[in-house]
């Protein structure tokens, strides 16, 4: 083979054809492809290195340097363009993938608790502070713990139908409790004191829903029962309560009144905004609803009270309308900051 004879056009047409498919690669997928038919071992000028082998030592040196500097030149303009279009790639990707942080957020309202339940987890505190236990029993209370253990006769204007949901059949003798003092009998019966509870809970009566009554209210309940038990550890306690609730300038005061259950009974008041506002009932256990749960009232005295949760959160918020309360109207909430923004 002579120089002329060699096949360095060839080499040219295959380098020119590399290099035309290299600058025309429009992206890094694209280039790809263009490496395996034009840099690598099958390609064209892969096979010319692969010929010079075969090749008479003569020539091999001066066709070897031929295809040598079109593979160098190859080679060259690959990497060039790859870093070309990985520059490209990786600005079009800062672009495209941009989070843009001045786009509102979508707002996600969180759930709350209600006020109610936040006064009723405050009061749970308070008295658990103190030594207290909550205890907790069934809405769907026996006619028996609701009223007749509590001294509650037959005969009472409170058994009556306006005033109590009873539950069909009547022979079931299942009411829906209608204040949280059945929780005082529940206890007494299942423990041996000293007892010292408190027991909030969902309570139900007859009424219309006004601007002072919801026929679905919430009461909490106190029971002390231990040796040496006095009024005076009534009214302490109760006003320890109301400032704990109300504020360290609260007064209260205890209005003489009846309740089956107590012996004395009161009425608790107090003094919010200058004028007393009542608050719930409370006394002293009566005897006999002691030895109805088996406690012996020669040995132990105790107390006990009641309080309605929505009056308590109406003055303390200066709420006007039981309605707010009791229908679930997120804009009430959050007003106390909570229920979702
Ligand atoms: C009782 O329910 C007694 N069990 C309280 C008690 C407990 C006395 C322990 C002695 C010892 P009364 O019926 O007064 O008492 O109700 C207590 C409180 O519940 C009331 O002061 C009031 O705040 C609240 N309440 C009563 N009925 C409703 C109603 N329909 N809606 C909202 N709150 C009510
Ligand atoms: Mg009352």
């Amino acid at each position: 083979m002579t120089s002329e004879k060699l096949p360095t056009e060839a080499v040219e047409a295959a380098q020119i054809a590399a290099l035309e498919a290299i600058a025309q690669a429009p992206d890094l997928e694209s280039l790809k492809e263009v490496r395996i038919n034009f840099v690598g071992d099958r390609s064209p000028i892969a096979k010319f290195s692969q010929e010079l082998g075969r090749m008479d030592p003569a020539l091999r040196a001066e066709f070897g340097k031929v295809v040598g500097q079109a593979k160098s030149a190859i080679a060259q303009a690959f990497e060039a363009r790859t870093v070309l279009l990985e520059a490209e790639r990786d600005a079009r990707v800062l672009v495209e993938e941009r989070v843009d942080v001045s786009i509102p957020a979508r707002k996600r309202t969180q759930g709350g608790l209600h006020p109610l339940t936040i006064l009723t987890n405050e009061i749970c505190d308070l008295f658990l502070g103190m030594g207290y236990r909550v205890a907790e029993g069934p809405e769907l209370e026996a006619e028996w713990l609701n009223f007749d253990a509590l001294n509650i006769p037959a005969d009472h204007p409170a058994r009556t139908m306006q005033d109590t949901f009873f539950i069909e059949p009547l022979d079931s003798h299942l009411v829906l409790r209608t204040h949280t003092s059945p929780v005082q009998v529940r206890t007494m019966l299942n423990e041996e004191p000293p007892i010292y509870v408190i027991c909030p809970g969902r309570t139900y009566r007859a009424d219309e829903l006004d601007a002072t009554h919801t026929p679905v209210f919430s009461q909490v309940e106190g029971l002390v029962i231990d040796k040496g038990i006095t009024m005076a550890d009534l009214k302490g306690t109760l006003d320890h309560f109301a400032r704990s609730i109300f504020g360290p300038d609260v007064k209260t005061r205890l209005r003489s009144s009846f309740f089956p259950f107590t012996e004395p009974s009161a009425e608790v008041d107090f003094y919010f905004n200058g004028r007393w506002i009542e608050w719930g009932g409370c006394g002293m256990v009566n005897p006999k609803v002691l030895r109805a749960a088996g406690i012996d009232p020669d040995i132990y005295s105790g107390f006990a009270f009641g309080m309605g949760l929505e009056r308590t959160l109406m003055v303390r918020h200066g709420i006007t309308d039981m309605h707010d309360i009791v229908e679930g109207d997120v804009r009430f909430s959050q007003g106390f900051g909570t229920g979702g923004r």
